[in-house]
């Protein structure tokens, strides 16, 4: 089990590259599936989500192929209509191939993702929006089982705003028969990523970005070539450590305009902010003022974002109110910042966070992705050594991360 190393004191320094956003790489290389042609995409970020859906692909008959700047995925020889519970387990963005497999081959077996340790994170809207469309669903032996002759066009609208939902679904209303409305549907950039992804692919989608989506479905997609996004979950995390730990960094190959909450946040905090075409500079040099914050769908404060806030929250002056209303159990890095000295109190779906001057290097534990973010930055600003152990949560879903830490002045390293 791999653990990191951090000696606390650090202020950060110095520019950044942002990598590619792992949310929209996973549902865009699923894109692939929609077509029999070659879809080349550069900008993918080098982690282990993304590789275990390369993989998951591969399994399936895509062909994959990789150059050091693009990758490319053609589906003109699917012979397996299935994503095994092994594959499924360990990342539940799998569920995405569920549509196009649907839509294009006319059937699918994909593994129910089970729960994870931020919640229950049910799959009952990818599929009630599938039969919406003519599908014919069964659950046996913990695996969905969709076949559809053809998918309908329908109106679908969604009980509550779910991003791989909206993905999945509008996915398989790209080639379906007719007209699909999505309504309450995700507004985040990553769905509006995959969407530009499709309209490049002769997908016909209007509305992406908006609660209302309209796809119009086609016979058939052809290649593409695109570049992913930037990650803004990874531009928020480095932003919050350096607003954390104080000093003076630029983020370059991101973007400023999807992460107006987070920004609006960390100027409250007392952070300085610049943005400069694909660059945002953060300058701090005082302890942070604590923010409260309430996490809810785009563009709203991002519920990725709610662990490493409350990270820089600990240190803070004042005391923060912290609502997660997107998932039932996204606390668990409470308890291990309570092991460092911090003071936080849970009520329900509200953490309080009471700013102490000062946390104490300790042992802690990384539990999911966004979770083993916040303890790296806490260990960043915490006096001494912080060990956090099972950070392969943390490998699924930053690239590279003590590299780029180690580079702004961080005392981090990676110990077997
Ligand atoms: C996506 O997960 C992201 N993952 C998550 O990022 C992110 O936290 C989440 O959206 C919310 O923004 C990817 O894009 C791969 P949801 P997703 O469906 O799509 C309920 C990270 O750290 N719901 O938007 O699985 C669900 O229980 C990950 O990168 C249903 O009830 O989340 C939750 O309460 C963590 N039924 C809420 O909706 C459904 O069928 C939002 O979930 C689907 C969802």
């Amino acid at each position: 089990m791999q653990k990191l190393s951090i000696q606390g004191g650090n202020k950060l320094n110095g520019e950044v590259r942002i990598s590619g956003a792992k949310n929209a790489a996973l549902p865009i290389m699923c894109a692939s599936l929609l077509s029999a042609e070659d879809l080349q995409l550069s900008n993918l970020p080098d982690m282990h989500d993304v590789a275990t859906m390369a993989k998951l692909l591969q399994q399936m008959g895509v062909a994959v192929s990789n150059s050091p700047k693009a990758s490319t995925f053609n589906a003109s020889k699917v012979d397996k209509l299935e994503a095994p519970y092994e594959m499924v387990k360990t990342m539940r963005a799998a569920i995405l191939v569920l549509g196009p497999l649907l839509t294009r081959f006319g059937e699918a077996r994909v593994s129910l993702p089970g729960g994870c340790a931020i919640g229950s994170r049910p799959v009952d809207l990818h599929i009630k929006g599938l039969q919406a469309m003519g599908a014919e669903v069964h659950i046996e032996h913990g695996y969905i089982h969709a076949t559809a002759k053809r998918l309908q066009g329908a109106k679908i609208c969604f009980d509550v705003v779910s991003v791989t939902g909206t993905e999945n679904l509008m996915m398989a209303a790209a080639l379906a028969d007719g007209v699909t409305t999505l309504e309450n549907a995700a507004r985040e950039p990553e769905v509006v990523d995959l969407a530009n992804c499709l309209i490049a692919m002769g997908a016909k989608i209007s509305g992406a970005g908006s609660d209302t989506i309209t796809i119009q479905g086609v016979q058939a997609l052809h290649g593409a070539e695109y570049r992913v996004m930037p990650d803004r979950i990874e531009s928020g995390t480095f932003l919050v450590a350096a607003a954390a730990a104080g000093g003076r960094i630029t983020l370059t190959d991101t973007r400023a305009d999807i992460l107006d909450s987070v920004l609006d946040k960390l100027r409250e905090a007392g952070a300085t902010i610049e943005v400069s075409g694909d660059r945002i500079t953060l300058e701090m040099h005082q302890r942070p003022r604590a923010v409260n914050l309430r996490t809810a769908p785009y563009p709203a404060f991002p519920t990725d974002m709610q662990a490493q806030f409350m990270a820089l929250n600990t240190i803070a002056d004042g005391t923060a109110m912290v609502v997660e209303t997107i998932f039932e159990n996204r606390f668990m890095h409470v308890q291990e910042l309570l092991r460092l000295g911090a003071q936080i109190d849970i009520e329900g779906n509200t953490a309080i966070v009471k700013g102490c001057a000062q946390l104490e290097g300790a042992t802690i534990m990384a539990t999911d992705l966004r979770a083993s973010a916040c303890l790296v930055i806490a260990g960043l600003v915490a006096q001494g050594e912080t060990i956090v152990d099972r950070i392969y949560h943390l490998d699924r879903g930053y690239e590279h991360i003590e590299a780029k830490l180690s580079a702004l002045g961080a005392q981090i390293r990676r110990i077997k």
